[in-house]
């Protein structure tokens, strides 16, 4: 709602210090519970912002006291030039936490020189390490997907997060595998929650499993101790005992974290979300393209901040959003 001193305070007195970004809506996967098989639908080119839009909408964050990006998509490694526009983003003042979500089919090639652009971690996603049902959930390959990860660690990312969608009846009996092959592997992992997110999230909840529930049956079999991560986020970690695994269990709709939000959404057509789970967004191209000045970029900035919802209401209202987690990247 105000800007103190280089800080951005919602209404609700949480500080937004975290901003997604999201360098494309386009990906090369198709995930059936983010992204409809035969979508058209795309941004069109004349509206992603490019890369001197990107920087200044970020650098203004940057001075309002935002340390943390992350970028994300559809999937982030389609956007041509995406390591300029990483170094880009890295080398401005403030911003101290770069990171980047990506479905790893691409990583091979580009893991070395986003490592040496700027970006430390990464989190992939990976539902299935069974071929066959990994094509059926993405329309993709398993194979360049693991070749992009070992490719992931040897450039050196740490961590490398797994983030696994918990899916009633598509993965629900490769939980137990997939911690064995991160605690071979030394990845992280994260178990989510589906979110009905436009058409594709709402079928998807079909497949919902309560992680709570998930945790207590794994916990049979792992020794969990509880913690929690540097850095905070919604995560609910847990470590396994006698090893350096860390578990993360997300838990949108079975228990928000709305209370600690410290984050907002830019989208690649510079629409600013104020929440994942509502449809409130300002627009920021518009103003970019009138040659809005720094200051008057930042102010707007605020006044988006003050739109900021209170709480998502993916459980209460399950069908109010429409758009597609490929726009803002989750
Ligand atoms: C939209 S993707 C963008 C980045 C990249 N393409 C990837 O897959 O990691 C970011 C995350 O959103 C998650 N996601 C997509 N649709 C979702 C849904 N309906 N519910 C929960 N998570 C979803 C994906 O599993 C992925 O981990
Ligand atoms: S989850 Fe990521 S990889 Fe899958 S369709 Fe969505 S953007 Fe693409």
């Amino acid at each position: 709602m105000h800007a103190e001193k280089n800080k951005l305070i919602d209404p609700f007195n949480r500080e937004i210090k975290y901003v997604r970004l999201s360098v494309t809506d386009r990906c090369n996967m198709r995930c059936f519970y983010c992204l409809p098989k035969h979508f058209k639908n795309f941004e069109q080119p004349d509206h992603w912002l490019n890369i001197d839009e990107t920087e200044r909408v970020i650098n203004a964050f940057a001075e309002l006291g935002v340390a943390r990006v992350r970028i994300t998509g559809g999937e982030p490694l389609v956007r041509k030039n995406i390591n300029q526009l990483v170094q880009r983003i890295c080398d401005i003042d403030g911003i101290d936490d770069l990171s980047l979500s990506t479905n790893a089919s691409l990583l091979s090639q580009h893991a070395q020189s986003l490592h040496d652009a700027g970006i430390s971690r990464i989190n992939v996603s990976l539902d299935s390490l069974r071929a066959d049902r990994f094509r059926t959930i993405t329309g993709g390959e398993l194979g360049p997907v693991l070749e992009g990860l070992m490719a992931a660690r040897h450039a050196g990312f740490k961590p490398i997060k797994i983030n696994m969608l918990a899916l009633k009846d598509i993965n629900d009996d490769e939980f137990e595998s997939m911690i064995e092959f991160c605690l071979e592997h030394d990845f992280s992992l994260r178990f989510i929650e589906t979110m009905p997110m436009g058409s594709t999230g709402r079928k998807a909840s079909d497949h919902f499993l309560d992680l709570g529930k998930v945790r207590k049956q794994l916990s049979t079999r792992f020794d969990f101790i509880p913690g929690v991560m540097p850095g905070g986020g919604p995560a609910r970690y847990v470590r396994v005992n006698n090893s350096d695994l860390r578990i993360g269990f997300i838990t949108p709709l079975s228990q928000h974290f709305c209370e600690t939000c410290n984050r907002v959404r830019l989208s690649v057509d510079g629409t600013l979300y104020l929440c994942l789970g509502q449809e409130h967004k300002y627009e920021l191209r518009p103003l970019l393209r009138q040659g809005i000045s720094d200051d008057g970029l930042k102010n707007a900035i605020i006044e988006a901040i003050a739109i900021k919802p209170e709480k998502h209401e993916f459980r209460d209202r399950p069908g109010q959003v429409v758009r597609l987690m490929s726009m803002t990247g989750g």
